[in-house]
Formats: structure tokens, sequence, C-alpha cells
């Protein structure tokens, strides 16, 4: 009853379980959920391991970032990865790249046309969105205890009025793949970069991620948290996957979550 109160569904309709690579794949499909992320939390909070996935034909509550409504019906990939990285909170900036590549190497790949990434997770067709990341996490003194990696892809769901000029569905670009299609290859490519990281190869990942910046070398504006508005060029990608923003008068900011917007 609590389960169902918390996330609008009570069981899946379907579980597949494979293995890629050496990790264990779970994914729990269901009809219909407020949001994955929060089905996606009650799983993590009971200790389901890595790679549990929770993917919802629609959802009746879906999370954007920065608290923002992601319109999720029918036809879209909705879903949730729970992930157990042993960082710090620092390094979380980073998941956004990680995801994101996946997200634009599964498009490139499966079908055939190349994507690029708004800082730090938007992924574009002709300049208007395609997927959208949510990271959220749970933290203990300053180290991770997990993260959810949502994730929502516009494959063949109807795009909302409000939404519309700015959103775009893999079938408006041709794209014939099933979402099952879609998902597989894309936790394959995920866990691929995600064994990099673990390898400790950070810079090989950022570099690929360059490869679809849309993001460095424009003309950015930041709406900073503390109410300030910096301006200037997106010069570089930390480390961590921060964004490093030069103004004209050399001050140099880096940014972490927050919305960039691209001007000219
Ligand atoms: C954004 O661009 O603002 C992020 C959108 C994230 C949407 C995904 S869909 C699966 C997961 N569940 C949610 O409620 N949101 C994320």
């Amino acid at each position: 009853m609590v389960l169902l109160m918390l996330t609008g569904n009570t069981n899946p309709y379907n579980i597949k379980s494979f293995k890629v690579n050496d990790k264990r794949v779970t994914i729990y499909f269901y009809r219909s959920v407020n949001s994955t992320q929060n089905l996606a939390r009650i799983f993590a909070e009971k200790n389901y391991p890595e790679y549990t996935i929770i993917v919802a034909d629609e959802m009746t509550r879906g999370r954007g970032r920065l608290n923002r409504k992601w319109y999720a019906g029918k036809g879209g990939i909705w879903f949730t990865i729970i992930l157990r990285p042993k960082i710090n909170v620092e390094e979380i900036t980073f998941f956004n790249i990680l995801s994101s590549l996946a997200v634009a190497k599964t498009i490139e790949n499966i079908c055939g046309i190349k994507p690029c990434i708004k800082w730090p997770n938007d992924v574009l067709l002709d300049n208007k969105k395609v997927c959208g990341i949510l990271i959220e996490s749970s933290i203990k003194e300053n180290m991770v205890r997990y993260l959810l990696i949502g994730i929502g892809i516009n494959l063949e769901n109807k795009l909302n009025e409000e939404i519309r000029e700015t959103a775009i569905t893999l079938r408006e670009k041709g794209c014939i793949a099933s979402r099952e299609k879609i998902l597989i290859y894309l936790i394959s490519i995920f866990e691929k970069l995600y064994s990099f990281f673990e390898k400790n190869k950070k810079s090989y990942i950022l570099e690929n991620w360059k490869s679809f910046s849309y993001t460095l070398n424009k003309k950015v504006r930041v709406f900073l948290n503390n109410g300030e508005i910096i301006e200037g060029k997106a010069i570089a990608i930390d480390i961590n996957g921060a964004l490093k923003i030069r103004e004209k008068n050399g001050n140099i900011y880096t940014v972490t979550y927050e919305e960039v917007y691209h001007v000219r």
C-alpha cells in the first residue's frame, strides 16, 4: 500500500535479467509510475544492487533537472539506473558526462545520426532536446551511497504543446529502432564507460564527450545560485565534468550544475 502511494504502482509487468560483461543487469518494467526516480530510490534503500533498472511505459509525475516537470507519456524511453560508485560528492557531476555520452553514442550507432550534447547532459538533435538526464543521489559523510541516473529519451511519444518547439523525437529523425533495442544498447555502452571510470580513465570519457559538445568554445550565460549572472566563453571541462567559463575581464568561473544558456 505504501509502495502504491509513493510510486503509483506495485508490480512490474516484466523483469529481464542478463549479464553485460561481468555485471548482472536486472530491468523491472512498469506500466505507469509517478517517477522512476521515486521507485528506484525505494529499491536502492532496500539494497538492490548496481544495475537495477526501473523502466516505465509512462510517468505521471516525471521530474526534470532544477525542479522542472518532465512530460513522459507512452512511447518514450523513461528509466532510472541504480549505481553505487565509490566516489565523493565532487565527482557526481562526472556522471552527467558519462551518461550523456552513453546516450549520444547510442543514438549515433543505432540511429545513424550524430547528436550534440549541451553541457552538462542535454542530448540534442537539430538543436532540439531528444534526451534529458536527471541525477539524484544519497550521500553520507561526503561519500555517495548510491546514484539514481534518470534518463528520458523522446522516441515516439507525443510532445506536449509546451515543449513542442524545443524538443524532438527519434522517430521524427527517421530512427525506427525499438525501445528495447535502444535500451539494451545504451546499457552496454554505459557499462563500458562506467568500467573505464572505475579504472580511472576519466580523460578518455571526457575526450569522447568533447567530440559531441555543443557548449565548448561558445558564448554562454549562467544564472548562478547566489543570483549573480555571468557571461563568457565556455573554455573547458574539468576532470570532474564541471564547466569552466572565462568572462571578458579574464575571471574564470567553474559551474557544476546550473543551467547554461547559449548566447550570440
Ligand atoms: C531534464 O532534462 O530536465 C532531465 C529529465 C530527466 C527525465 C528522466 S525520465 C526517467 C527519470 N525519471 C524521472 O522522473 N525523470 C528522469
